[in-house]
């Protein structure tokens, strides 16, 4: 595996006065309704357009702290990029600096409000070429990693995280929240907060 495959964008400072980080303003919720229906762990929402899937993604961000990791799964054309592209955006990336990293296997965004690292394991088949791409380095280290696919490789994980799973419906997108220790059992009671005041 070469380990040129990441990609680093070459921004440092995206804040124009060099005056720290930009606060981060709250997403526009519209879009995004808690399934509250369906049970199950209550963390269901129904996404109902492409905006409401990076809003979404946009949301998790700004609740996201140092150290903070994301496994987004779901099938191909799911959303996970999309709303990475959300996480990336509320902490401080340019958009257009985000791309998928599918091919480039991580990326790392110096996001003014915090570094992003953006991992893409579709392509990977051994826990040694996550190895060779700085997954163990990286993952839970500072700043916020968002992992897409990462359930191909559950036990590679960090025992805590947040898995988000996409999935495709006729009308839009469906997004469950499945939280791995408490840390992120508060930040999905959070975003439930949120829509439903949003609502
Ligand atoms: N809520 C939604 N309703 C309808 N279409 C959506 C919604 N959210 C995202 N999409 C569409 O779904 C696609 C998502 O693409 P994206 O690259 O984010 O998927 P992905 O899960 O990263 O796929 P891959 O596994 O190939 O990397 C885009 O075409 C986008 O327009
Ligand atoms: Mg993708």
């Amino acid at each position: 595996m070469d380990t040129h495959s990441c990609r680093k964008s070459g921004r440092k400072e995206n804040n124009p006065d060099g005056a720290g980080p930009v606060p981060e303003q709250q997403p526009e919720l519209t879009g995004i309704t808690w399934q509250k229906e369906t049970g199950g762990t209550g963390y269901r929402f129904f996404l109902a357009d492409e905006t409401a899937t990076e809003n979404f993604g946009r949301l998790l961000g700004t609740l996201a702290a140092d150290g903070d990791v994301y496994c987004l799964s779901g099938d191909l054309g799911a959303g996970k990029t999309l709303m990475s592209k959300g996480v990336c955006r509320s902490l401080g990336v340019e958009e257009e600096d985000v791309v998928s990293p599918t091919f480039s296997l991580m990326n790392i965004y110096n996001g003014t409000v915090m570094e992003v690292r953006h991992f893409d394991l579709y392509r990977l088949d051994s826990p040694e070429e996550l190895a060779d791409i700085g997954f163990y380095e990286y993952v839970g280290g500072e700043g916020v990693s968002l992992i897409e696919w990462g359930d191909l490789f559950v036990s590679e994980l960090p025992p805590e995280y947040l898995q988000v799973n996409l999935s495709i419906v006729p009308d839009g997108r469906v997004v469950e929240l499945i939280p791995l220790g408490l840390r992120y059992n508060a930040i999905s009671k959070e975003v439930l907060r949120h829509v439903n005041a949003g609502a």
